[in-house]
């Protein structure tokens, strides 16, 4: 956009949050493994505006420590309403050109897209400049765009209400009250664009609400007692569903996978039954993996092609190499990587270790806190002890090692190439290459029947 005037974002996000009922701050509450507030600042990041500021509460406040430190705050004492909140991020960002630009964003509206915005900008613009403005976006006297969406259930939404010359004169919130809603009715998504100036004239002046509330929302009616109107743009709803309550932030969960789902389809990668399969913001994955039904992918996950995810897994800051078969049953956490057709087994936990290409760990054993060469064995129920109480310690195995079944490593330790260790044992000292390490009380033999014979059966 050229010459278009600079643009600020403040986001509101100090409400107290009580409809969630939860003790954690609505902000943190987390949907597909990033906290809610950050979908809304990495929103505000993609129009590269020239301050990001959030309004928030008072009180300790520490789901902010996950957000980037360009990113201003501004503290609102008490939860007195939305133009309170607006007008308060406004005061915060100084003197500016009159010109400015400022979009007000709800920290609890989280789905709403960059092209979405972008066509809000578009319409502000050509309403504010010389140019014809596009049909839908009012005169030049436009105050402002808001994004307009039709809920199929619009209770608790603000309710537009157009005049006879179809100009948005006033929004009606029906938080609270008995106003009568009908399925998909216009109703206000939450975005305001306008002038920085107009939006302080308006702070000025406004008033409480019946609830003792001031609203955003009445800047509407304001700005239409002075023949000047808010233009609109359409917005779908599954990109506006407000989170006020546990069922929302499921609802909006919901609609997040199905669309990363369906974006992994459309590239290739094969699911069985994608309604089972749940991804994470920054999940990768390439063409040609097959994931099984019920994978979860937390946050971090690469997964090369052709690697198969059978059923019941849960993988997070995990990267699966190309050819890898994982699972059914198991679990890959932080920092686990599989190489190359490697392949991890059921009831197998991986942690903080890297496997090399071509091993294996295929039944009920721990990996923590290890490097694993390539075409290394990691027998059934082999574990690495890592942990001593205090300190976690590391282990390297090296290449075409064979650990025997129920044997436990208690790191450090280190596993030459080519060694072996023999089941059951607990090694605690390093193996040198292509030794075998048997650590374990000899086998006794007793007769049964001399034992019998001396403690008959009663
Ligand atoms: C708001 C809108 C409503 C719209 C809906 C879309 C108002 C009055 N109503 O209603 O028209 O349809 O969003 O989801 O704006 N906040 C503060 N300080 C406060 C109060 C709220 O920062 O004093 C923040 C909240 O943290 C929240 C956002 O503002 O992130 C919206 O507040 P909320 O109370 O959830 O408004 P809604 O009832 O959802
Ligand atoms: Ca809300």
């Amino acid at each position: 956009m050229c010459n278009a005037p600079p643009l600020f974002v403040v986001i509101l996000a100090a409400g107290k949050g009580l409809r969630m009922g939860s003790v954690r701050p609505k902000p943190a509450h987390a949907l597909g493994g990033k906290p809610l507030i950050s979908h809304v600042v990495d929103l505000a990041q993609s129009l590269n505006p020239q301050k990001i500021v959030i309004v928030v509460p008072s009180g300790p406040n520490h789901w902010l420590d996950c957000l980037p430190s360009s990113v201003e705050t501004v503290v609102q004492e008490r939860p007195l309403g939305t133009g309170h909140a607006a007008s308060i991020g406004v005061s915060s960002l100084g003197p500016m050109d009159p010109h400015a630009h400022v979009l007000f964003l709800l920290g609890d509206c989280p789905l709403l897209s960059p092209q979405t915005l972008g066509k809000m900008r578009l319409c502000y613009a050509n309403a504010t400049s010389n140019n014809p403005p596009a049909k839908t976006c009012g005169g030049q006297g436009s105050l402002g765009v808001i994004l307009e969406t039709h809920p199929p259930c619009p209770k608790g939404y603000g309710h537009l209400m157009y005049n006879e010359k179809g100009l948005l004169c006033r929004i009606v919130e029906s938080k609270g009250t008995h106003f009568p809603t009908t399925e998909n009715m216009p109703c206000n998504a939450g975005p305001f664009l306008t002038n920085i100036q107009e939006a302080q004239l308006f702070f000025s002046s406004m008033s409480q609400s019946p609830s003792g509330e001031y609203y955003l929302t009445h800047i509407v009616e304001w700005g239409a007692q002075k023949k000047r109107y808010f233009s609109t743009v359409q917005a779908p709803w599954a990109e506006c569903v407000g989170v006020n309550t546990q069922k929302d932030l499921a609802q909006a969960e919901g609609i997040l996978q199905e669309k990363w789902r369906n974006t992994a389809l459309e590239k290739g990668v094969s699911m069985v039954d994608p309604s089972t399969v749940y991804f994470s913001f920054d999940t990768r994955i390439d063409p040609d993996v097959i994931l099984h039904p019920f994978v979860f992918l937390g946050p971090g996950v690469t997964i090369d092609a052709h690697s198969t995810i059978y059923s019941f897994c849960h993988i997070e800051g995990a990267h699966i190499q190309s050819g890898a078969q994982i699972g059914p049953f198991c679990r890959l956490r932080q920092g686990a990587s599989v190489g190359k057709k490697g392949c991890i087994g059921n009831f197998v936990e991986i942690k903080n270790a890297t496997l090399g290409p071509h091993t294996k760990a295929k039944h009920l054993s721990y990996v923590g806190d290890a490097h694993v060469g390539p075409h290394t064995n990691i027998g059934a129920g082999a574990v690495i002890c890592n942990f001593d109480g205090n300190y976690k310690w590391q282990t390297t195995i090296e290449e075409n090692v064979s650990i025997g079944a129920n044997s436990s490593l208690v790191a450090p330790l280190v596993i030459q190439k080519g060694a072996a260790i023999g089941a059951g044992s607990v090694i605690t000292k390093n193996v040198p290459p292509r030794y075998l390490a048997v650590e374990r009380g000899s086998q006794r033999l007793f007769s049964l029947s001399k034992i019998l014979k001396k403690h008959p059966k009663t």
